[in-house]
């Protein structure tokens, strides 16, 4: 993971608010992902959160689908602790599991019947250290199992990524006190993800055992995919 975006206890706290101003549409994603996973899995479900930090995902879709429980997994203390204070807050937390560190460092006993992993794939930064967390999740699941994977994308070489990225200053210039410079040095920091292209993203999941590949979601810089585990 990139070192300087430390998710840490500060950057915990101010993450709710952060994320809903560098992607506008975050909560209506969310009811996009939760009906996705709603159409295909059976009335009760154990679903993988990959980078379950903050506890939205857990939060959003635990207190909506009472028989869904969830294993959150993600390398920042922080952030997981968070994400268990908002579990308790919502009296979920029975349904809930927390693991402390990467997907591929975690062993679990069982196959889940779903898996999430939004906003995470943009801080991994080879390809191969993203094909394998990709090929984890994939393992993890059960043949036909649901998984919805959201991330920042675009290849930075291309206009298009130019004039998304121009939306996304626009809409911080837009919506809060941020001078342009502020926003100027945001993009640079941003420029430092790792970014790669949709079709390479396909071609991940694709290498990683997913089927029926669909893209659902671009806006300014960010792209949802959902997909089934292979056999
Ligand atoms: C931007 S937050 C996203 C939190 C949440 N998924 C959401 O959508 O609001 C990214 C999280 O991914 C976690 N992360 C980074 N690399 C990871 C990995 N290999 N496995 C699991 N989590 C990871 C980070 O620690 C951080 O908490």
């Amino acid at each position: 993971m990139k070192d300087d975006l430390i998710f840490d206890m500060e950057m915990a706290k101010e993450y709710d608010k952060g994320i809903r101003r560098a992607l506008p549409s975050y909560d209506a994603l969310f009811r996009m992902v939760q009906s996705f996973l709603r159409a295909n899995i059976k009335d009760s479900a154990n679903v993988l959160v990959v980078g379950a930090g903050g506890g939205n995902e857990i939060v959003t879709f635990g207190t909506a689908n009472p028989s869904w429980t969830f294993a959150g997994v993600d390398p920042s203390e922080a952030m997981l602790e968070v994400a268990l204070q908002k579990a308790k807050n919502e009296g979920i937390e029975e349904r809930v599991s927390i693991h402390v560190g990467k997907i591929e460092e975690i062993e679990f006993t069982e196959p889940f019947n779903a898996a999430t992993c939004i906003l995470v794939l943009h801080f991994v930064e080879t390809i191969e250290e993203k094909r394998s967390l990709l090929k984890t999740v994939k393992e993890q699941l059960k043949p036909g199992a649901p998984f919805v994977l959201v991330t920042m994308f675009g290849d930075q070489s291309n206009s298009e990524f130019n004039e998304r990225m121009n939306l996304w200053k626009s809409i911080w210039l837009d919506l809060t006190d941020l001078t342009l410079e502020d926003v100027n040095g945001m993009e640079e920091s941003v420029r430092e993800l790792s970014f790669i292209s949709a079709n390479e993203i396909e071609k991940l999941l694709d290498q990683a055992g997913f089927e029926r590949v669909t893209q659902f979601f671009s806006t300014t810089l960010f792209g949802g995919w959902i997909a089934h585990a292979g056999n």
